[in-house]
């Protein structure tokens, strides 16, 4: 039996994943776009409020597992569209589940070193699960794994010159920096050859997709396969 491959599209805020997330998922023909996280479910209503309303109380734990527990809304509906030959394009998932937990720990170190007393960010005593890379991966693990993902990333200082910054929690450059760094860290692109690091630095719309679909086309995603879906281990 044939299917779909799943693509994934991660990176900074601002760096252009959901414009281009929504290009790719039009040049592959039988498609659909999903984003992560999905404001339209339960849990995303949730996840929603959260991010919008920097009074809404959540423990770091929580907030991490509500954004797993998202994914998880989603994953038969990604399994049932691959095996029907849907390509599906994620704009965000697991590793930016991970990058921005692991981020607000390091995060609230740094600002109980400064004496800091509150932020939106993340709670100023840092929790020990959030600096835990295993425990933060856990909740994801039998998750289908993406065929191949791709990480836009730019320099900081052209990422703060771009506009359309807004006041969601975690929109600070500060904390991009932050972000970024962590992403480094659970990317794995090293050992794992379904990720690619793609530098978009000064480079408009069009450049930007046409590095991605070469990259697809090279690695072979655009085409029905036969592989058994991967699972997160
Ligand atoms: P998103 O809606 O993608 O924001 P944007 O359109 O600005 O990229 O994501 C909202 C925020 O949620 C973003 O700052 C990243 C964060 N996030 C997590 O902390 N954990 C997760 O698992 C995901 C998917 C996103
Ligand atoms: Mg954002």
């Amino acid at each position: 039996m044939t299917r779909g491959q799943l693509i994934l599209i991660e990176g900074l805020d601002r760096t252009g994943k959901s414009t281009q997330s929504a290009i790719i998922a039009g040049k592959l023909g039988k498609s659909k776009l999903m984003k992560f996280p999905d404001r339209t479910t339960k849990i995303g209503g949730i996840i929603n409020e959260y991010l919008t309303d920097s009074s809404f109380q959540l423990s770091d734990q929580s907030a991490h597992l509500l954004f797993s527990a998202n994914r998880w809304e989603l994953n038969n509906e990604i399994i049932d569209l691959l095996n029907k030959g849907y390509f599906i394009v994620l704009d965000r998932y697991i590793y930016s589940g991970i990058a921005y937990s692991l981020a607000k720990y390091e995060y609230s170190k740094s600002v109980q070193n400064s004496g800091t007393k509150s932020t939106a960010i993340a709670s100023t005593t840092a929790s020990e699960q959030m600096g835990d890379v295993e425990w933060l991966y856990c909740p994801d693990k039998g998750l289908p794994k993406p065929d191949l993902t791709m990480f836009l990333t730019m320099d900081l200082e052209e990422l703060g010159n771009r506009k359309g910054w807004g006041d969601e929690r975690y929109e600070l450059q500060e904390f991009q920096k932050i972000v970024k760094s962590s992403f480094m860290r659970v990317l794995h692109h090293e050992e794992d050859d379904s990720v690619e690091i793609v530098d978009v630095n000064g480079k408009g719309i069009e450049a930007v997709t046409e590095l991605l679909w070469n990259l697809i086309q090279k690695k072979g995603v655009n085409e029905l396969t036969d592989k058994q879906i991967e699972k997160l281990r």
